[in-house]
């Protein structure tokens, strides 16, 4: 099928063409027939006469109904001024249509397709992502998504970052978030668990010598849903050698800059550099550790990024005991590391840490990194763990360390929370293709759903349903 993109249309004015997509709309106007002709450019309008068209292709076009898959030759003619539609890229041009050929037929959707679906009921939506995935404003959230990644990548790559994939199936540590398991079946009684985060990887990474990685990373997280939230979710996640603190943050601020402005020029960046608040100023000043500095709240294009640093390294658990604030691989700021050495003043330990805060949503974190066993050592110690603790569950870490890891730090953003801004999306799930609903449930797919007998048996799981 030598098919042309509607968007190529205008381009072939006078010419025979094939165009191939779904049946956007369709208006009967007695002695004419129009359609708009949808595919991944855009809508195309068809006029469907019958003198055109001879019997057979006028008793086709007849029959053919909305989101019906169909392909039309014809030829490419110019709209009369007064048909001209600036809101289509395709809009000073139309197809005749000499032949029709329908593809596929399609049932009526559950919802309307050509219009907005945000008021859709959600479990409809979701349940039927792929037509949902069709109206113009889901396709667009997709689409951009997929233009921000490329433009973070070229970014990262024109740097000199390796893209490294990290392992899925890997070993659970208390990094903060609960995790999902999985049973080994080679293994009985043992399990693998899905990371929270690459990030124990990306630090053995550094310790291989890549010094500048990144990578658009799954991760998953079974805490309870929200808006900003999803089971599983992507960072980019990044991480590089010989750094600190202001390396990071400045790469990362240049790249946020660099492709709001290039692919967003309608957006506003309220304020380069971006301003930097210590956590307890923004405590203070916003009573937040995410701050919304937006000057005008109900402006659509206006970002306002900003950095918040000096988190405390430690506080107080439910047990009275101390944990991390961030995850347990943090530095201290420099002026405080004997103290975390000889453990004293631990509640006034400031850590090398940074969050970068978005319209009031937290859109990334990172910090630079112990790099030496005993300072790692030292935070877990801190935070309780005994000798056996720390060999089971951060060995490999305190291992790979005394084979020369170099200093190094990084951070990770939240891609999910970033494109919905961008897209002035309420909601994370607006921006995620598949995503799980409030319950963690896909509903497209049934999952999660049970599974037979002798799949749990080959996966050594009884259950316990009480
Ligand atoms: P952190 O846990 O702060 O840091 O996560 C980084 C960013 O990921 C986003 N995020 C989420 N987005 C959607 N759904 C979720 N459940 C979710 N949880 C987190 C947030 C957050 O700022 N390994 C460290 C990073 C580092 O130190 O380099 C980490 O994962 O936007």
């Amino acid at each position: 099928m030598a098919r042309i993109f509607t968007s190529q249309t205008i381009g072939k004015v006078g010419e025979i063409v094939t165009v191939a997509g779904w049946v956007h709309a369709r208006r009967d106007m007695g002695k004419v027939l129009f359609y708009d002709l949808r595919d991944k450019d855009g809508l195309l309008q068809v006029v469907c006469v019958p003198s055109e068209l001879g019997d057979e292709n006028t008793t086709v076009a007849n029959t053919v109904r909305p989101e019906w898959v169909v392909q039309i030759e014809g030829i490419v003619q110019v709209r009369g001024a007064k048909q001209i539609n600036d809101k289509l890229v395709t809009g000073t041009v139309e197809l005749l249509a000499k032949k029709i050929v329908v593809l596929n037929e399609a049932k009526t959707p559950p919802f309307e397709i050509d219009k907005d679906t945000s008021g859709v009921n959600e479990e409809v939506r979701l349940k039927y992502r792929y037509l949902d995935l069709r109206s113009e404003r889901m396709a667009n959230n997709i689409r951009n998504r997929d233009k921000v990644f490329q433009a973070m990548r070229r970014f990262l790559g024109d740097r000199g970052f390796t893209e490294v994939e990290t392992a899925i199936l890997t070993k659970g540590t208390p990094e903060g978030a609960r995790e999902f398991i999985i049973p080994a079946r080679q293994h009985p009684g043992k399990f693998y668990v899905l990371p929270q985060a690459p990030q124990q990887f990306k630090q053995l990474l550094m310790t291989a010598g890549i010094e500048r990685y990144f990578q658009m990373a799954k991760c998953f997280r079974d805490e309870d849903q929200r808006g900003d939230r999803q089971p599983e979710f992507t960072q980019m996640d990044f991480e590089m050698s010989f750094v600190e603190q202001e390396d990071v943050m400045n790469i990362i601020e240049e790249m946020m800059i660099g492709v709001v402005e290039k692919l967003m020029p309608e957006k506003k960046i309220q304020q380069k550099p971006f301003p930097r608040l210590s956590y307890q100023e923004a405590m203070d000043k916003y009573q937040s550790d995410k701050p919304d500095l937006r000057e005008d709240k109900n402006d659509p294009n206006l970002l306002a990024f900003c950095w918040v640093v000096d988190f405390p390294m430690f506080e107080k658990d439910d047990r009275g005991g101390w944990t991390f604030t961030h995850n347990p691989f943090s530095a201290t700021k420099p002026e405080y590391h004997q103290d975390l050495i000889a453990k004293q003043n631990i509640e006034g330990i400031v850590a090398a840490q940074y969050d970068l805060a978005l319209n009031g949503f937290e859109i990334g974190g990172g910090s630079i990194r112990n790099h030496k066993p005993d300072a790692l050592k030292a935070v877990l110690e801190i935070i309780g763990f005994n000798e056996e603790q720390i060999a089971d569950q951060f060995g490999h870490m305190l291992t790979a360390f005394e084979y020369g890891a170099p200093p190094h730090g990084g951070l990770a953003l939240g891609m999910d929370r970033i494109i919905a801004i961008l897209q002035n999306e309420p909601n994370i799930r607006e921006v995620i293709a598949f995503p799980k609903d409030g319950n963690a449930r896909d509903l497209m797919m049934d999952a999660p759903s049970e599974l037979p007998a002798s799949a749990l048996k080959d996966a050594h799981v009884k259950l316990d349903l009480d």
